[in-house]
């Protein structure tokens, strides 16, 4: 049993540091030369995100209906500098330390209810995947958000490749394991490997996006290489990163933050501006990169595509369907 302890990152956005507070801090240190490793940062994040990956390889085309998100896209160097990544530390500035992981010859383990378990190679998946690039809000629980052009496909595709047995009701991904590489993961109060899961319903539904890459490049290490979820409805904890197994189940799978928290996360956690999280509310964001705090939207704004998945599903599980 892990000690129940509350995750450093579900706090009021206003509890934790400032971007503004820290950036300015990197560009006084550099500024005062403190330290070779100091004195090398710039004054901006524009290097301080990690390696430049190369390139998506093939021509990408953005699919019209998710190419305009509503709400102008935010910087790469700020999205690329505003991370959850438990498993390389509790805190956002995990771009350094996420560089760590191997992504070449990653592959992934697909399971359980399924005609035949295979395990398949990223490279080999991708060349067999529809590619194209979406433009996706995304609204973490924490209150804040960001949009992001994502490179990937619809996890519908890989569904139908799996061939799933009618008894199979969800999908369980999981997270690598390596507590050498990501040091987070030596915290033994959380219950690696992360663990996310949704309905087959859900994982059928054209928004469901299977990520590879981000800002026409491949996929950056702190956003989930090689390969991660992007859920755009739901709080952005249900978008599992680099992941390396997905099982067909019939059981409602335990996710990462449900087993440590259950009161405050739930299994469906989908946006809603009038459910306020336990310790805070919902009913407005910010938006990354900017001071502007908007309006939150229900299912995040995506209500039209998904609203029908809960139909009477409210009056079953209460307002858990919205933690
Ligand atoms: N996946 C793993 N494996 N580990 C994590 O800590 N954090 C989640 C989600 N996926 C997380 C994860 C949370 S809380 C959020 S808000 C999003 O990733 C953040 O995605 P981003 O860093 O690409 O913006």
């Amino acid at each position: 049993m892990p000690i129940i302890r509350r995750p450093d990152w579900a706090l009021p956005e206003s509890a934790a540091t400032p971007e503004s507070v820290w950036l300015d801090r990197r560009a006084l240190l550099a500024g005062m030369g403190l330290g070779a490793a100091a004195a090398a940062l710039p004054a901006g994040r524009a290097q301080a995100m990690g390696p430049t990956p190369p390139d998506w390889p093939a021509p990408l085309a953005t699919n019209p209906a998710f190419a305009d998100a509503g709400r102008p896209r935010t910087a790469e160097e700020v999205a690329a500098t505003y991370n959850n990544f438990y498993e390389f530390g509790s805190h956002k500035q995990i771009y350094d330390a996420a560089q760590r992981l191997e992504t070449a010859g990653w592959t992934v383990t697909v399971d359980g209810l399924v005609e035949e378990t295979f395990e398949i190679g990223t490279d080999d998946l991708i060349a067999a995947m529809p590619v194209e690039e979406r433009v996706y809000r995304l609204r973490c629980v924490e209150a804040w958000a960001a949009v992001i052009p994502w490179v990937g496909f619809p996890l519908s595709a890989l569904v139908e490749k799996a061939r799933p047995l009618s008894a199979a009701k969800y999908l369980r991904f999981e997270t690598f394991q390596n507590p050498d590489v990501a040091r987070g993961q030596r915290q033994f109060w959380y219950p690696w490997p992360y663990v996310e899961g949704v309905t087959i319903e859900e994982a059928a539904n054209d928004l469901s996006f299977m990520v590879v890459g981000a800002y026409g490049r491949v996929l950056r290490n702190q956003f989930g290489a090689p390969i991660r979820l992007a859920l755009p409805w739901k709080y952005g904890f249900k978008s599992i990163k680099s992941i390396t197994r997905i099982t067909f189940t019939d059981e409602r799978p335990v996710s990462f933050w449900e087993e440590l928290q259950s009161a405050e996360y739930g299994f469906w956690a989908n946006v809603n501006p009038d459910v306020d999280h336990p310790r805070w509310s919902q009913a407005t964001e910010r938006m990354l990169g900017t001071d502007e705090r908007l309006p939150t939207m229900l299912f995040n704004g995506y209500g039209e595509q998904v609203a029908h998945l809960y139909d009477g599903l409210e009056a079953r599980e209460g307002d858990r369907v919205w933690r």
